[in-house]
């Protein structure tokens, strides 16, 4: 029998490319979504990719009863990975209740829900934002958290305090921890990638949405930084590689390799490029010139942020293969084929 693993949010960017690699993993796979920033038809995709197609439940985390239902019929998994949140940072600073209770409701009712039935591991999404305004770069895990500018990232902090306090509670309950960077690409198959709802906030989708003729012009947010070029200095993260991380780190806890019962690694490349160097790999992958404008920085941005990558290595044996040009080509193509233009 192969183990079953729950994901929550597995219709989503991050999630569908995790569960492709836990189907490839020969993991058997239940997604609980409720699709508030998805689509089943990424379940279509899936299947093309690898073959099979996963259990859907359409739910709400933020229902304890009907999560707590689900939970029990599937009592037999042996790891959740909770990908489900609202993530829209701009959205979280207007509407910071929508945050906490989505973010925060979900993530206590799966907790609850796996610990009553007897789900001992746990894998949470975190982010690279926990650490606020690093004062020592690379950052290490070492380094400490701040309280983040956004409501949406106060709720990652939040998080990996409650299960900082649930472990030092529960002998038989572990949980690891993973701070993304700056996520970015798309499957080579361009079957499924990320699609933002709305104005994207974030780069990538913002330049493959400006080159493709739905935004005029990409507005880049400052270049009076003290970086190389003026411009912010970041660690995109192929999505790929960064669900490649999870089915290790669901590894370590089935088999429990854990060193400790909480453990948190970033999942970054170790490189740090800026909004310039992204740009200009864009233009020379694409053979083409993007409409750009300087203009006035973004509240709550910080000049440079980058991951030691060491522990992930050391513990994980994961590091990141895939290039900022593999990355850049993948979200392009699937940007064409999500506008049906492929060129
Ligand atoms: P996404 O929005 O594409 O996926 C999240 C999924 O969760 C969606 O399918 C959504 O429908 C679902 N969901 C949301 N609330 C739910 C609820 N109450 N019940 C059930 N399902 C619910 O986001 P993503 O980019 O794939 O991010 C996945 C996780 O990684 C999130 O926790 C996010 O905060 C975190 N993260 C993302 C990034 C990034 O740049 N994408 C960076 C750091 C951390
Ligand atoms: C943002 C969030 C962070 C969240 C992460 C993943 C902020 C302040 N931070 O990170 O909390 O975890 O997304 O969702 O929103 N840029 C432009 N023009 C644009 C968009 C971005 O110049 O239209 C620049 C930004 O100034 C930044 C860089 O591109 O320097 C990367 O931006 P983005 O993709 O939004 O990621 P982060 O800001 O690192």
């Amino acid at each position: 029998m192969n183990d079953k693993i729950i994901v929550t949010g597995g219709c989503g960017y991050i999630g569908s490319h995790t569960v492709i690699e836990l189907i490839k993993n020969n993991y058997k796979v239940i997604i609980l979504d409720d699709l508030s920033n998805s689509s089943e038809e990424t379940l279509d995709r899936i299947e093309k990719i690898t073959g099979k197609k996963p259990t859907f439940i359409n739910i709400d985390l933020k229902d304890a009863d009907i999560t707590n239902e689900v939970f029990k019929s599937h009592k037999d998994a042996k790891a959740v990975i909770h990908f489900a949140a609202y993530k829209a940072v701009g959205e979280s600073i207007n509407n910071p209740l929508k945050y906490y209770q989505n973010n925060l409701y979900s993530l206590l009712n799966t907790l609850s829900s796996q610990i009553e039935n007897g789900i001992n591991n746990f894998i949470f999404s975190s982010s690279a934002t926990v650490y606020g305004t690093p004062n020592k770069l690379p950052i290490t895990e070492r380094n400490e958290t701040q309280r983040p500018f956004s409501s949406y990232g106060n709720t990652k902090k939040v998080a990996e305090e409650i299960l900082d306090d649930l472990i030092n509670s529960n002998a038989t309950f572990s949980a690891i921890s993973l701070r993304y960077f700056n996520p970015i690409g798309a499957h080579e198959s361009g079957l499924i990638g990320e699609l933002p709802s709305g104005t994207p906030n974030n780069l990538m989708p913002y330049i493959t949405q400006t080159a493709v003729g739905i935004r005029e012009k990409l507005m880049v947010y400052g270049n009076d930084y003290p970086t190389k070029d003026g411009t912010p200095i970041r660690d995109y993260i192929h999505v790929v590689d960064l669900a490649k991380a999870h089915v290790i780190a669901v590894k370590r806890l089935i088999h429990k390799k854990q060193e400790t019962a909480f453990e948190t690694f970033n999942l970054g490349t170790g490189n740090g490029f800026s909004v310039l160097d992204v740009i200009h790999t864009f233009e020379s992958v694409t053979n083409s010139k993007l409409n750009y404008e300087i203009v006035e920085r973004r509240a709550g941005d910080v000049p440079e942020l980058y991951a030691s990558t060491d522990l992930a290595k050391e513990k994980l044996g994961w590091t990141a293969d895939k290039s900022l040009e593999e990355m850049i080509r993948s979200s392009w193509n699937w940007e064409q084929k999500l506008r049906n233009k492929t060129s």
